[in-house]
């Protein structure tokens, strides 16, 4: 059994990375601003104390980070798009500083980090090819530039400092809990259909989606088992035209014309090679959208929580 802090735990992909590591028989110390699960009842997750802690204020924070005497730490508390563009000071402190502190602590501790890094450090290759980890590495948004330079400082600290730091670049993640950025719209999209509701989408093009067990379930991996390399991952999801994404709500709500989308692309490469991912941890198999979907309804009935 591993004792492992996740950070940002009352987010999407925390709750979900929380009920893996419980699941698993690990012991999870949670820290998040919000100070409670939210998501809790959701994913059937009860009684987890979650520290109510600002990463910002950086010496409490390594403070904590130091009395959990973690095996592992999952960082993924991070400001999202649109936070970033808006309020983009407070973002480098949230998004990048804590970072320095979560690989300051994993030095002197020796704990294995696994952080999130983002698909918005990627911009689309003119002709829409195969996009491996080093490709176009040119992030169109501040998001992405505080994402890769999580990157540069993860990969000098695995080489300088030995610190077993390994990073994932969802795309777009979906599914029981994620309500709020920018591409929360696919899963907002999904429950007003289900309600028989009508939501714009406000984005279009192509894009990857991951149901956010998929990701959660490769956080909790790679914090237990880092490969030795301090690498970073692209992660592949289900890569589709948005068009065939609205067609799926459509499918698995039994509804028409509900969902509609702007037509304008994301500034990040959809058509990701998961190639190192698998080589490294693999074989791994992800839901597809159907079934993600199917799922992410399944969730939320059995809550009885469709809400607004
Ligand atoms: N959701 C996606 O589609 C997606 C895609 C790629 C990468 N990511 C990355 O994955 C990570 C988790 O994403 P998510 O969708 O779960 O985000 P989320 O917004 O649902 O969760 C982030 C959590 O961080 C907490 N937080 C924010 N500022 C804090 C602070 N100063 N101190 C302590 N806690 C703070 C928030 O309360 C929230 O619970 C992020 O790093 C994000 O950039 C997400």
């Amino acid at each position: 059994m591993a004792r492992v802090v996740v950070t940002g735990i009352a987010g999407c992909i925390g709750s979900w990375v929380a009920k893996h590591l419980l699941e698993g028989g690990h012991d999870v110390v949670g820290l998040d601003l919000a100070g409670q699960l939210p998501n809790g009842a959701l994913l059937g997750i009860e009684g987890l104390h979650v520290e109510s802690l600002d990463v910002a204020d950086h010496a409490r924070f390594a403070t904590f980070l130091r009395a959990a005497e973690p095996d592992g730490i999952v960082h993924l508390v991070s400001l999202l798009m649109p936070t970033c563009r808006d309020q983009p000071t407070t973002c480098v402190d949230v998004n990048v500083q804590s970072f320095m502190t979560v690989l300051e602590s994993a030095r002197e501790l020796d704990c294995n980090v696994t952080y999130a890094s983002s698909a918005w450090v990627q911009k689309p290759p003119p002709d829409g090819r195969l996009v491996s980890e080093e490709d176009d590495l040119e992030p169109q948004s501040l998001y992405g530039v505080f994402k890769l330079a999580n990157e540069g400082m993860a990969r000098l600290y695995a080489r300088d400092h030995g610190v077993r730091c390994n990073g994932l670049r969802p795309y777009i993640v979906y599914g029981p809990g994620r309500v709020g950025g920018l591409t929360a719209d696919i899963n907002l999209a999904l429950m007003a259909a289900a309600r028989g509701e009508a939501y714009r989408i406000g984005f279009g093009g192509s894009v990857a989606l991951h149901h956010a067990s998929d990701v959660a379930a490769l956080f909790a991996r790679l914090a237990l088992s880092p490969s030795a390399a301090g690498r970073v991952y692209n992660v592949r999801g289900s890569v589709c035209r948005m068009d065939e994404v609205v067609a799926t709500i459509e499918a698995v709500t039994g509804t028409q014309g509900l969902v509609t989308f702007e037509d304008r692309p994301l500034p990040i490469a959809a058509n990701l090679s998961d190639a190192a991912l698998q080589r490294d941890y693999g074989p791994l198999a992800f839901m597809d959208l159907r079934e993600g979907m199917a799922s992410t309804l399944a969730t939320y009935r059995n809550a009885e929580s469709i809400s607004g």
